[in-house]
């Protein structure tokens, strides 16, 4: 049998509605916030300076509009697939329809390295802040892995906040979607409010003296690099803050508990996307033109927000600290989120008999995959305790980048061989733009660190093996 054997799409259709499995629990508002929730993190608030101070000085607020372009044609091509396929598991699921059962396991596979690396790699940041917000009082041991040690020689042991974190809110999302729904939602609102605030209050510190030059000059010492100034520096910085973006497509895993998939979730993916892109424009805007984007090279590199308000902003102490909890919070949505995806693709890779079939089991009160999400903790628990945050960072890109990149060709050739599919969401001007979709994430994959294009293939070919050892032999779709 053909190892790109599709799933029919009328079979999938029927998925998912059965009193065992997955609740529909989820209105518009909750997945636009689910989208928002698994957005701002990290990526603006830690790296919104470093792409200023690296690569694009105060043009960074041109570098969010283009790696919002970029993600906005995926996000179409997403929105297309989402109400047509509302089942979970997202671009795995999609590939098993258009491409074929192999391809479709490469982009499962994938996917891990975007959910739980993602929540590995935030989790990691959280304790840092956490760390922060107490003065230092977690010993450098308990909050580190193994693999660092500090100026002083310590070395690390755990990282114990880390792994606190992440059974918290493994422990919420086993207990309901509604409720973890919830709990997005509360957080949304408070990191919402707090981003809300520093642009109006920061609005009447800029000093216009920041915006000029507005682009980095290619005589500025360190930039000579194509990508470290002018319009070059504009596109380096994109696929620094690209990271900001990530989380868009984890609404559509969520696609077998919305209520109305098809209308919802193009509001939900395409929603939370441009709400997050004027914030980050906004944002931007105002942290540059409160510091000059030379202090984030140096003094203002670390807790680049708190750092700008407490030098420019007088009388303003008590929103260092809010930003903080609002980063705290921010990071929370965002651990949750990529765990419960994650948990939502290897329940279809189970269903479909390609992982073990414990992925799928879903509690008989809370129907949540609860064994999953008890599984994943400890999966995800060994990267967050033992292995530095940077390691994982990159690798989070490159896997969400390589399932944009299939979920535009998707759209293609799902146009092609299923033309008279109902389609809810039509994307617009195919193939226009999912070729561009498929050019710029591809870009930004060829402009990531060489090691951490091997490490991805490294985990390519782990993933070879187990489809052609365990997966292929235990296909439910090879042996009906
Ligand atoms: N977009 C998410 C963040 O910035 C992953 O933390």
């Amino acid at each position: 049998m053909s190892l790109f054997i599709k799933k029919p799409l009328a079979q999938l259709m029927q998925t998912g509605d059965s009193d065992k499995g997955l609740k529909r629990t989820l209105g518009a508002g909750n997945l636009i916030a689910l989208g928002i929730g698994a957005i701002i993190g990290a990526g603006l608030f830690v790296r919104t300076a470093a792409a200023a101070g690296e690569a694009a000085g105060p043009a960074v607020v041109i570098s969010f509009i283009v790696a919002a372009v970029g993600c906005a044609f995926a996000g179409l091509c997403y929105a297309e697939f989402a109400s047509m396929i509302p089942v979970a598991g997202s671009a795995y699921t999609y590939a098993y329809v258009t491409m074929g059962e192999f391809i479709a396991w490469i982009i499962g596979w994938a996917l891990v390295l975007e959910y739980a690396l993602a929540a590995a790699t935030v989790s990691i940041a959280w304790s840092e802040y956490l760390n922060n917000l107490l003065g230092g009082a977690i010993p450098y041991a308990w909050s580190h892995s193994p693999m660092e040690t500090s100026i002083d020689g310590v070395s690390g042991i755990i990282n114990l906040p880390a792994l606190f974190i992440l059974l918290i809110l493994t422990l919420i999302l086993i207990k309901g979607t509604k409720e973890s729904a919830m709990v997005n939602a509360i957080i949304v609102f408070v990191k919402v409010s707090i981003v809300l605030i520093f642009i109006a209050l920061g609005w009447q510190f800029i000093n216009p003296a920041n915006y000029d030059p507005f682009f980095i000059p290619e005589t500025a010492a360190g930039h000579e690099a194509f990508n470290r100034h002018g319009w070059g520096g504009v596109l380096g910085g994109s696929a620094i803050v690209f990271f900001a973006f990530i989380g868009f497509d984890a609404v559509s895993t969520a696609a077998q508990e919305a209520k109305n998939p098809k209308r919802d979730m193009p509001i939900g993916i395409l929603g939370s996307l441009i709400v997050c892109t004027i914030l980050y424009i906004l944002f931007s805007r105002v942290l540059t033109g409160i510091a000059n984007w030379e202090e984030f090279k140096t003094v203002g590199k670390e807790a680049s927000v708190a750092y700008a308000i407490q030098h420019y902003m007088p009388g303003y102490g008590w929103l260092a600290t809010l930003i903080t909890v609002a980063i705290l919070a921010g990071f929370s949505s965002v651990i949750l989120v990529m765990l419960m995806g994650q948990s939502r693709v290897f329940y279809s890779m189970s269903n479909d008999g390609l992982i073990p079939k414990v992925f799928a089991e879903v509690h008989p009160k809370f129907r949540t995959p609860y064994k999953s999400n008890m599984i994943l903790f400890v999966f995800v628990g060994l990267f967050a305790g033992f292995i530095p945050g940077s390691m994982a960072g990159d690798l989070t890109s490159i896997g969400t980048l390589f399932a944009f990149v299939m979920v535009c060709a998707g759209i293609w050739v799902m146009r092609i061989k299923n033309p008279e599919a109902v389609r809810p969401f039509t994307t617009p001007l195919v193939p226009l733009v999912p070729i561009l979709g498929i050019v710029i994430c591809s870009a930004m994959i060829l402009s990531l660190p060489a090691d951490t294009l091997l490490a991805a293939g490294g985990w390519m070919i782990i993933g070879l093996f187990i489809y052609f050892f365990y997966s292929k032999s235990n296909s439910v779709l090879r042996n009906k």
